[in-house]
């Protein structure tokens, strides 16, 4: 209704305007689009003609070219008027004027005028774009300022109502800059005011709005599409700006040690991420990394010992090659893998068996390659050694010696250090440390008997083996090498050396001369061990030599004295009875035992059956009464004998007289001298006195020996009798330098007595000058006070006594 109202308007002013133009033909100006209908101008009136003939000649409007016909003719008012849709823009699209050339028909005469309708343009089409939406793609990477044409707007009308402009919808990123072309045309770009981010929005909707400059105006839109197309502009990020793992040593191969993981907010290949170890960080090549999955793998030895930490860089490429970098720091953590290590710093070895008690005879070290607990060692030796181990600074030990060394009992030491760590489960390790004990001369050298004793027969070759003597030295070497030896003594007034001899290095002791049994029947020699230490320890034994007796010794007969120098003669009274004792013969043999067993014998006589002696007494005694017819004198001939073998012998003759009185045989007083009489009679006194002293000393002794008893239970009186030696010749008494017998020989004297009933008798010396007998007598009680006064004493002190053990003769 607006419209038409306003192209009316319009229509009529523009009539007006042009009507005067017109001569035969008109124009006239219409704006477009006017109703079917409407009036355009009245054509009649201005042509002039009249308004009845026109039905009569048949006036018509025409077309030319047979166009369409857009008018026609009123024929009653001669209007022009509008009898089709005149569009401009389909008539006359964009120029600038736009005439409809009709033409008006009169017949009759035919008559022709020119009608030209210049169509005004009217706002009626709006600005319109050819595409719904334009899409636009734009790299995110555009810098400000880029420029993006966007389609035009077509608007069908022309001039002020074609496209005057346009606008953009209000956003973030563009600016819209309308420019004007050549021919006048406007266009819009996209100027860029604000980077895009495609990370950030990757699509946009503009609104573009065209307007034109109609009255109202009209306006058209269109959509635009952007699409932010990826730049590589983003960086791979990683999740952490550094990783860290921690991974136990010893971890197998292919254990996912941690995954990093780096995104890139691009898009496509320019987020695609490829992990890579920055080759320099990875030098063991000990961690593999996954290029895409960016998994971190064992690839090789894990060793804390080696290596506690590593630190790699790892860094994420996109597809196009920006690379950004993390730190990935991987902690070890240790595993009790490494067994403690003991070192032996230094050892004495071998360490004097001498060393005190505490005494540092090595330093250990031990080590452990793990760390904290598992590094913490404990160190210890076994038990039964004399060693232990002092903890002393970090990990050092000294092995202490804790008691006192004997080499001769060990002499090696295996000594076991363990050392075990605390890590769990523990690890240890030991070690065998050999120690020897070094020897000290501290043994002396110990005979393997307490005394050794000897025995050997009179007589025997110089030069030969008395006996053998050993002793032991536990000691090393020529600590412990034995080298015997004779200690220097005395035997006898003669240096001992002179009678034995020792092998230095076997213990075998020789006789150096041959030995006297009469003369010595026992000895001691000390022989002493000496090892060959500096200085050398020793220690001595008692050998003791005991000289065995050879027969070797004739028995003497002391009773009747020799024959030719002592010419005795025994009275037997004539009323003499069998079996009476007549006379005795006396007789000794310096060898002892067997060898001064004597037997008497009668070898021959006067008359064989009157007088007989007793085997071993000596005794001659009457086998029958005398008789008258008996001879006065009778002569016997008596063979003593020992029993050795072979036996010696002596004989001696007796002189008997069967007589009462010797004055009835004068003849005999020539054989006996006065002087010798009176020398027996010394004799006889001299016996007397031995005797009582004897008793005396016998009654001393008996109360000695009471004493004693009470004070000491054994007494070594063995039934033995002791008399001075003063008694018998020297030669039976062994008696050394100093006039003292060393030892209690059981000096066995077979003696014949001429009683039944005493066990023993004196023999009375047979030979003055030897030794007086007061000095004897003199001397020998203090020898008896001696012995009995010191009874608790060794057996050995000497005496002056030989005892005598008596033979009964029955
Ligand atoms: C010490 O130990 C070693 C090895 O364990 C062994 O060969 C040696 O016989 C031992 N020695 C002693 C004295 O035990
Ligand atoms: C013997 O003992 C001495 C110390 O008394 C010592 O010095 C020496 O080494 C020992 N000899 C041997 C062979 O062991
Ligand atoms: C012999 O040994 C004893 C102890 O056994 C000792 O008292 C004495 O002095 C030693 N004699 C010598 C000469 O070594």
């Amino acid at each position: 209704m607006g419209y038409g109202r306003f192209s009316l308007l319009s229509g009529l002013a523009f009539v007006f305007l042009v009507l005067h133009l017109v001569h035969g033909d008109v124009s006239y100006s219409i704006p477009e689009e006017m109703k079917s209908g409407s009036v355009i101008g009245n054509i009649a009136k201005d042509l002039g003609l009249d308004l009845g003939s026109l039905s009569a000649r048949n006036a018509r409007i025409d077309s030319e070219d047979n166009n369409v016909q857009y008018c026609g003719i009123n024929l009653s008012t001669g209007d022009l008027i509008v009898q089709e849709r005149i569009d401009r823009e389909v008539l006359c699209a964009k120029k600038a004027s736009c005439v409809v050339k009709q033409e008006l028909v009169l017949e009759n005469p035919l008559e022709l005028h020119r009608i030209s309708i210049r169509v005004q343009d009217i706002n009626d089409n709006s600005p319109q774009f050819k595409e719904g939406s334009l899409k636009l793609e734009i790299q995110e990477s555009a810098a400000k300022g880029a420029h993006f044409l966007l389609g035009e707007a077509h608007d069908g009308d022309i001039g002020e109502n074609a496209v005057q402009g346009y606008s953009l919808q209000q956003n973030d990123h563009f600016k819209l800059n309308v420019n004007t072309k050549a021919g006048g045309r406007k266009y819009g770009e996209l100027v860029l005011d604000k980077e895009l981010d495609r990370e950030d929005k990757k699509e946009m909707m503009l609104l573009l709005t065209a307007f034109d400059g109609g009255s109202p105006r009209r306006s058209g839109t269109v959509v635009i599409h952007v699409t932010v197309l990826d730049a590589n502009d983003n960086v791979p990020v990683f999740s952490q700006s550094a990783y860290k793992a921690s991974l136990p040593e010893n971890s197998p191969l292919d254990t996912l040690v941690i995954t990093v993981s780096a995104t890139d907010a691009d898009d496509g290949l320019n987020s695609q991420i490829t992990y890579e170890f920055d080759h320099v960080s990875n030098e063991n090549n000990v961690f593999s990394l996954h290029s895409e999955s960016g998994e971190v793998r064992v690839a090789g030895a894990i060793d804390y010992e080696k290596q506690s930490s590593y630190e790699m860089q790892i860094s994420a490429k996109d597809g196009l090659g920006l690379v950004s970098y993390t730190t990935l720091i991987i902690e070890i953590t240790d595993i009790n893998d490494n067994a403690p290590v003991i070192y032996l710093k230094t050892l004495t070895n071998p360490i004097p068996e001498n060393v005190l008690p505490g005494t540092e005879v090595g330093i250990i070290n031990v080590q452990d390659r793990d760390s904290e607990n598992n590094r913490q060692v404990r160190c210890s030796i076994q038990q039964n050694v004399p060693f232990k181990l002092v903890p002393s600074i970090k990990n050092y030990y000294s092995l202490v010696s804790t008691g006192q060394l004997d080499r001769e009992v060990v002499s090696d030491y295996n000594i076991t250090i363990s050392a075990t760590d605390e890590g769990s489960p523990p690890l240890s390790s030991s070690k065998s440390v050999q120690l020897s004990v070094a020897d000290i001369n501290d043994n002396p050298p110990v005979f393997e008997e307490q005394s050794y004793s000897a025995y050997v027969t009179e007589n025997n070759k110089p030069g030969s083996t008395l006996c053998s003597v050993a002793a032991r030295d536990p000691d090393w070497r020529q600590n412990g090498t034995v080298i015997y030896s004779v200690l220097a003594g005395e035997v006898n007034g003669a240096p001992v050396s002179s009678y034995v001899s020792v092998n230095g290095d076997t213990g075998v002791i020789h006789a150096v001369r041959s030995f006297d049994y009469e003369q010595l029947r026992s000895f001691k020699v000390h022989v002493m061990a000496r090892d060959n230490g500096s200085p050398p320890l020793s220690s001595n034994v008692t050998v003791s030599v005991f000289i065995s007796d050879v027969n070797d010794n004739s028995p003497q007969i002391l009773y009747p004295g020799p024959e030719g120098n002592s010419f005795m003669t025994e009275l037997v009274p004539k009323a003499a009875h069998g079996g009476s004792l007549v006379s005795k013969v006396i007789a000794v043999d310096a060898d002892s035992g067997q060898n001064a067993w004597l037997s008497y014998q009668i070898v021959k006589s006067t008359d064989p059956g009157l007088f007989s002696i007793g085997v071993h007494s000596g005794e001659i005694r009457t086998q029958r009464d005398i008789s008258e017819s008996d001879s006065i004198k009778q002569n016997l001939v008596v063979s003593v004998k020992d029993n050795g073998q072979p036996s010696l012998s002596a004989t001696c003759s007796m002189y008997l007289l069967i007589s009462d009185n010797l004055a009835e045989v004068p003849e005999l007083k020539d054989m006996s001298y006065d002087e010798k009489n009176s020398k027996l009679t010394s004799y006889l006194i001299i016996a007397l006195v031995s005797v009582s002293t004897f008793f005396l000393t016998f009654i001393i002794i008996i109360l000695g020996v009471r004493f004693c008893r009470r004070r000491k239970p054994r007494l070594l009186f063995d039934g033995a009798v002791a008399i001075p030696s003063a008694y018998l010749p020297p030669n039976y008494a062994d008696v050394d330098g100093t006039g003292t017998l060393r030892s209690t020989y059981n000096y066995d004297a077979y003696l014949t007595t001429g009683s039944r009933t005493s066990d023993f008798k004196f023999v009375s010396s047979y030979n003055d000058n030897t030794l007086p007998a007061d000095q004897t007598l003199r001397k020998s009680p203090t020898d008896f006070a001696d012995v009995f006064g010191g009874c608790d004493s060794s057996p050995e002190v000497g005496t002056h006594f030989i005892s005598l053990k008596s033979i009964s003769t029955r």
